[in-house]
């Protein structure tokens, strides 16, 4: 039996070290187990996570360096090509792909679930029309909880079951809800003689009036982009999921929290800045001003849709992405299109820039994921909506994984305290 690898902790002022063990993963890097250092009074200190893995989990894995992206061992340019959205959600949240007759089921788990509760439109009417509509994803998503009292007790696999088949259902119908409100068409029901996807497309872009029928290449490349944004182990959104279950809320309040914290432009919300950065660079002729700009440290500018904490080579969906780009563009007879040759453009001269190379900067999943929904007429404000469509599954797989763990602990990270040590209170008269 191999001798355990253990790391040890020692202190240049004769403080009395510590052993910690080294526990290896399946795959990627082993983890210094950090667990018995409060005996030393110490904390470590790790802002943003760079070296601190959060959790153990068995559900997403990432090689940065190599570039490789796998759900539960199957690499992500498989299931792009071969897999479909449903069959994925399905992989993430039992682990296994599932035989015909497991996927019929859950399908059919889905499809009945997807209409929401018709007290639930009511909620759109307090919002501006004009209000962004992650805005409204959070506050509506999180209001399913007023409605499921049936199903939150999180001990129970049953009812973490029906709330995974109720989010997975049901986010596409709220989605679609957001944008019909925003332009101020009548909300379309879904329509279950369609996949999941083309249903999706339908309650968007069919109305009262006309018949709809999406594209089917455009299905598929939207499906594409679902499976590509699924899961992608401990990001900033799925942390968060992670921290909010961890203190026992219901799933829907913990994707809510998923979806706020996806919403930022660091995050999520890049496929959107991505599209306003190409607007404002305008010409391709403007791009080594912007490049400056992006390297430059007095400037805030930064080139959305570049660079990665885990990826320090291309992200493997934006290989797949870039080609979604090219096939669509194509179907839509727009192969010149402006914003896709200037993506390219940029892309080209940054990784040949020493800055970019130097830092490992590379295209990820949000660079080319806009020029595609845009070429599928999804607007802008709803980019990062199909973005949290998708990542659904993986915020609840992880929320379920972490719920299922006997050794879950309540997250709360400790400190480095910088303020004022202890003080009295002073009367206002003598301040
Ligand atoms: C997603 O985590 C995930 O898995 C996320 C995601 C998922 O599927 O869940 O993959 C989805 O969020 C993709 C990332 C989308 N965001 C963007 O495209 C926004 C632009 N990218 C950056 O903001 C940044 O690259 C991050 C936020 C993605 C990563 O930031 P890090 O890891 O904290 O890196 P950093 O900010 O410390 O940057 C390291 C260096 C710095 O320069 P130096 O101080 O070393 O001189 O690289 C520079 C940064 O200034 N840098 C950039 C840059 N990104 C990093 N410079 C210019 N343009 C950029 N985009």
């Amino acid at each position: 039996m191999e001798k355990q690898r253990t790391a040890t902790l020692s202190f240049s002022d004769g403080t009395p070290g510590v052993e910690l063990p080294i526990i290896p993963g399946t795959l990627g890097p082993d983890v210094i187990d950090i667990r018995n250092l409060a005996k030393t009074g110490l904390f470590t200190y790790d802002p943003g996570f760079l070296s601190t893995a959060s959790c153990s989990s068995g559900i997403t894995y990432i090689d940065g360096d190599s570039g490789q992206l796998y759900y539960r061992g199957y690499p992500i340019e498989q299931l792009a090509e071969k897999s479909s959205y449903l069959e994925v959600c399905y992989l993430l949240l039992h682990g296994e792909l599932p035989t015909q007759d497991e996927q019929d089921k859950f399908e059919n788990e889905i499809k009945r679930r997807t209409m929401v509760h018709d007290q639930l439109m009511s909620f759109y009417k307090g919002f501006r029309r004009d209000a962004h509509p992650m805005a409204v994803m959070v506050g509506v998503v999180g209001a399913l909880s007023a409605f499921y009292h049936d199903s939150l007790d999180i001990s129970n696999p049953a009812h973490r079951e029906v709330s995974a088949l109720r989010l997975i259902a049901k986010v596409p119908t709220i989605a679609a809800m957001c944008y019909k409100y925003n332009i101020g068409h009548p909300f379309m029901y879904p329509n279950n003689a369609l996949g999941y996807v083309e249903n999706f497309l339908h309650m968007m872009f069919a109305t009262p009036c006309e018949q709809y029928a999406a594209n089917p290449k455009l299905v598929k490349a939207l499906e594409r982009i679902f499976i590509l944004h699924a899961d992608h182990e401990q990001n900033a959104s799925t942390s968060t999921v992670r921290l909010a279950g961890s203190s026992g809320a219901n799933p829907f309040a913990c994707t809510s929290a998923g979806i706020a914290a996806l919403w930022g432009p660091a995050h999520g919300g890049a496929n959107e800045a991505v599209l306003k950065m190409l607007d404002e660079i305008g010409d391709i002729s403007q791009i080594p001003k912007f490049i400056s700009r992006a390297k430059d440290k007095k400037d805030s500018f930064r080139l959305m849709g570049f660079g990665h904490r885990v990826y320090k080579n291309v992200d493997p969906r934006a290989k797949v992405m870039r080609e979604t780009c090219y096939e669509v563009l194509d179907e839509l007879g727009l192969q010149n299109d402006r914003l896709f040759e200037m993506a390219m453009e940029l892309e080209r001269v940054a990784l040949q820039d020493d800055y970019f190379v130097e830092r490992k900067l590379y295209p990820n999943v949000d660079f080319y994921s806009g020029i595609v929904l845009r070429a599928l007429n999804v607007p802008l404000n709803m980019f990062t909506v199909i973005f949290a469509i998708a990542r659904t599954i993986g915020w609840i797989s992880q929320w379920n994984e972490m719920i299922s763990d006997s050794d879950r602990k309540i997250g709360r990270p400790r400190q480095l305290y910088r303020g004022p040590e202890r003080r009295d209170y002073k009367a206002r008269s003598e301040r």
